[in-house]
């Protein structure tokens, strides 16, 4: 768990020698965005249970040495399903164009079922590479989450414990070059916002503000947590 941040905390200023971010707000309909019940709920259960069902998987940490947790599956949406995704996301953002990235260096894993337990993986607070994502988005698909298990937006705290910003921004394209750093230690951010997990709940954001799942849960493949995760590219 991370600390949660809060303006009523009276902490000093950041190190003036030390990186810096700058740092925007998590605000609902400004640089993030709900909507409840996006599917019918017979078309909801049956998306999961077409995941659960899937038999092809990679797997992630534990498993093998990737930094990602858990299992993943591709094609997780239906064609007709994606369009209505990414529809609802056009809408909501006032663009006309989304596409995404192609990469020969990095697997862009958008409309991937992400099948995550309580022992495989905690919070990791990153962003999403800029060159491959400007917008995230997260469908989750669990029947009984656990509180605190959605998606969860972060701020730097220094080792003075002064909260810093959020974000990664040109020329930058993620946080260990925004940074200039190898590896940040997990326990250098404020939790800043959380959304909560709940079955049948579309979530976008933008991806250059530090987030992460908020935590995972469960052991039986059924009980763990369940989301579909897209990726998009917009017009700068
Ligand atoms: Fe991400």
């Amino acid at each position: 768990m991370h600390p949660i941040y809060s303006d009523e905390l009276n902490l000093p200023d950041a190190p003036f020698d030390a990186p810096k971010l700058n740092y925007e707000k998590p605000e609902e309909n400004k640089n993030f965005w709900i909507i409840d019940n996006f599917f019918s709920e017979k078309q909801a259960t049956e998306i999961a249970n077409r995941c659960f069902m899937k038999s092809k998987w990679k797997l992630g940490k534990p498993y093998t040495s990737e930094l990602w947790p858990g299992m993943r599956s591709k094609n997780a949406l239906k064609k007709k399903e994606l369009l209505q995704v990414e529809n609802w996301i056009k809408e909501t953002l006032k663009v006309d164009k989304l596409w995404v990235a192609e990469s020969n260096s990095v697997v862009v894993d958008t409309n991937t079922a992400i099948l995550v337990g309580a022992d495989e993986g905690a919070a990791r607070p990153h962003v999403d590479n800029r060159q491959l994502c400007r917008y995230g988005a997260v469908l989750f698909l669990s029947k009984n989450p656990k509180p605190h298990s959605g998606t969860s937006f972060y701020r730097l705290k220094y080792a003075n414990e002064a909260a810093g910003g959020n974000l990664v921004q040109k020329p930058y394209n993620n946080l260990v070059d925004a940074l200039n750093t190898d590896s940040l230690p997990p326990s250098a951010w404020y939790e800043d916002e959380a959304i909560e997990n709940k079955f049948n709940r579309l979530i976008l954001f933008k991806g250059n503000m530090v987030h992460s799942a908020s935590s995972y849960f469960g052991k039986e493949k059924r009980e763990k947590r369940l989301a579909i995760t897209f990726f998009y590219m917009t017009e700068d």
